[in-house]
């Protein structure tokens, strides 16, 4: 294990961030955990965990020991006639796994090609895209329980996965993922109600036209973060009451929804911003993407409180038209390496 002084984390975050790191060190095995540990116990640091750095919003300087995970390796656990259960390291790129899971014949992830990251964060915020999410092929999820002081595994049923949610979000910084297992299938089950992912997919409904279809949907909608520095969606798209969405949908009855259990509906927050005008729109340095209103951009040397700003623009401006309040998507850090909530707007 090696520890390295005032690490530059701009490479490590997708937004581009200048973030210093007083402490550094790279995880690529489960002693590296253990030894980083006793040395953040031991030099009274906080410990912040990164992963892909493709959804978390960095501070300029951080007084506290990064642990970048690393841990590679994908070891097949189980075997039956429908399905193959894979344990996968955290530092695994999330991408490379889904194109290798496709070329092994195993099926279930193809919907969630192109999202960027390590497997080790997709089940901190559930991730999901065209009509999956990832909790619906996790197993159970290996962590360092920084509570209990163990090493231990969560099984699906526990980790609470919903809309981008999931324990890990309700405890944020008590679990340290080392590994996730899936439980993959043989047989390709297409699911192609998202949007137009039908009409792509076309006569040629196959897994691996599937997940050409999302790559070519997503390289067509979002921008690369190395063009375009970003964290994705920047906000999570609100879900209302079904009371709150008639009234505003009575005034905007375009507004794109989704209907949920529960009596509520999830709303479209990219329209919600462009139609506040936002989209193609910066303030300073950091602006809305013009082809997708959702996905924030860094597009010179921003820093936390340059974004902060725009986005902080962004949701007073969608409250004011829509009496709606959006929630960030990506984890805010404060300079001691601790997660901290979201102010609420208004
Ligand atoms: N829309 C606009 N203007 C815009 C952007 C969107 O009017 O600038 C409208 C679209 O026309 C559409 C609706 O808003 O009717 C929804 O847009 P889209 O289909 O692009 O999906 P999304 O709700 O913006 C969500 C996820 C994405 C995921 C896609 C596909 C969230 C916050 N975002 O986006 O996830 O890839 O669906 O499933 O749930 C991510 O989390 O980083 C991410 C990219």
């Amino acid at each position: 294990m090696h520890i390295h002084y005032n690490m530059q984390l701009k490479p490590f975050n997708t937004l581009n961030l200048d973030a210093t790191a007083s402490h550094y060190v790279k995880i690529e095995n489960i002693q590296d955990v253990q030894d980083a540990l006793a040395f953040a116990q031991k030099e009274q640091l906080n410990v912040l965990i990164l992963s892909g750095g493709s959804n978390m919003l960095l501070p300029e300087h951080i007084h506290a020991l990064v642990m970048h995970m690393d841990i590679q390796g994908i070891e097949k656990c189980a075997e039956d006639d429908a399905s193959v259960t894979l344990k996968v390291g955290a530092g695994q790129v999330w991408h490379e796994f889904v194109l290798w899971s496709t070329e092994q014949k195993l099926y279930g992830l193809q919907n969630l090609a192109l999202i960027p990251g390590l497997v080790g964060a997709s089940p901190v915020q559930n991730i999901g895209a065209y009509g999956v999410e990832v909790g619906e092929f996790i197993e159970s999820v290996q962590v360092y329980d920084r509570e209990c002081q163990q090493f231990s595994s969560i099984v699906a049923a526990d980790c609470q996965f919903a809309y981008r949610h999931s324990i890990f979000k309700d405890h944020p910084n008590r679990y340290i993922i080392t590994h996730v297992t899936f439980k993959l299938l043989k047989q390709a089950a297409l699911k192609l109600n998202y949007g137009d992912l039908k009409a792509a997919v076309g006569d040629e409904q196959t897994a691996e036209n599937l997940q050409q279809q999302v790559i070519q949907i997503r390289q067509s909608k979002l921008p690369n973060p190395a063009e375009y520095p970003n964290v994705g969606s920047f906000f999570k798209n609100p879900v209302i009451s079904t009371q709150q969405f008639d009234q505003i949908a009575a005034q905007f009855p375009n507004l794109p929804h989704y209907p949920q259990p529960n009596a509520q509906v999830k709303i479209a927050a990219g329209w919600l911003i462009d139609q506040a005008g936002w989209k193609g729109k910066q303030l300073g340095v950091v602006g809305m993407f013009h082809k997708q209103a959702l996905v924030l951009v860094n597009y010179a040397d921003a820093t936390l409180a340059d974004v902060q700003h725009t986005y902080r623009a962004v949701q007073q401006d969608v409250l004011s038209r829509f009496g709606i309040s959006l929630e960030p998507e990506p984890v805010l850090f404060d300079e001691t390496g601790l997660i901290r909530a979201h102010q609420p707007v208004g």
